[in-house]
């Protein structure tokens, strides 16, 4: 996998470039699933919001998310990716594939480069899932009828020593618990309050594979992040997830999925200036922990 992910040099602006090779680009993503553009002239920020305005597409807000991670927005459409600590390991998911809504694509772009650790892993899910079905068969069968329920517990306000720390005011954009039930229940979730101001909410049965065309179906889940990491003082990872009948996942069929998941990942080690492109729908993605600086923003597209 040394080709993974392809990386696009230049020396030009990237957003001149994404916008005069827009099509080529979209052809170049739809076949590697991430894109890795280095060499480009993105000093800051503001270039990289440039950078995706001249690629064009919708963004998707933070706000109008339901993202557990807590993060802070730069510009209107560019914010820094988790607010977890260095230390904690973010794993393998499809962004906000335990939610309802979803972005399409992803885009990060490194300000500063890590000093030790922090790259980015990604893993093709097509390629785990064609394993699955091979090695799996019957987790497979599992995944493709019952699909799967995650269990979220927010705080009332945000926690940024968690992965997972957002609060449910910031998650559902309202104010009130009674706002927040309404929401719920559109969103079809169930719901239970704590003490200490805390929402246990856990979604509809989403599914657990997703057809991408062409016979093509890739591991769209965050199985793999809920069990291994949504561990803080609030979440247990046992129940954050269960297959959408209420069955527990098997620690076999885990042990499975993330042994092939790590076997077919590859990381993207940063520079700074680097910009990545990620097809959502058909990469993973996580965070390696890291120490000293480490500056790494993202943008949603719709
Ligand atoms: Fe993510």
């Amino acid at each position: 996998m040394t080709d993974f992910p392809p990386i696009i040099t230049g020396g030009s602006d990237l957003s001149e470039f994404l916008s005069a090779n827009k099509s080529a680009v979209d052809a170049a993503l739809a076949d590697a699933g991430a894109l890795l553009f280095r060499g480009f002239d993105v000093p800051d920020p503001l270039a990289f919001d440039a950078a995706i305005n001249g690629y064009g597409e919708m963004v998707f807000t933070y706000e109008d998310s339901l993202s557990n991670a807590v993060r802070t927005n730069v510009t209107s459409r560019v914010f820094t990716a988790n607010e977890a600590p260095p230390t904690t390991e973010i794993f393998l998911h499809h962004e906000m594939a335990q939610t309802p809504l979803y972005p399409s694509k992803l885009f990060f772009y490194c300000e500063i480069a890590p000093g030790e650790g922090g790259a980015t892993p990604v893993c093709r899910s097509d390629w785990v899932l064609d394993r699955l079905k091979a090695e799996t068969p019957s987790f497979y069968a599992d995944c493709r009828e019952h699909g799967l329920r995650y269990t979220n517990v927010m705080p009332g306000s945000d926690d940024a020593g968690s992965g997972q720390g957002r609060s449910w005011r910031s998650t559902l954009s309202v104010e009130s618990r009674e706002q927040a039930e309404s929401r719920l229940a559109e969103l079809g979730y169930d719901w239970e309050w704590l003490d200490g101001d805390v929402l246990r909410a856990t979604t509809p049965v989403l599914p657990a594979i997703r057809e991408i065309g062409d016979g093509r179906e890739t591991f769209f889940n965050q199985l793999i992040a809920a069990y291994r990491g949504w561990s803080d003082s609030r979440n247990d990872p046992n129940r954050a997830i269960t297959l959408g009948n209420g069955e527990p996942i098997s620690a076999d069929a885990m042990a499975d999925v993330i042994a092939i998941a790590d076997e077919l990942t590859a990381d993207i080690a940063w520079q700074a200036g680097d910009v990545a492109l990620i097809d959502n729908f058909t990469v993973m993605h996580g965070r390696r922990p890291f120490a000293g600086k480490r500056r790494v923003l993202a943008s949603l597209i719709s």
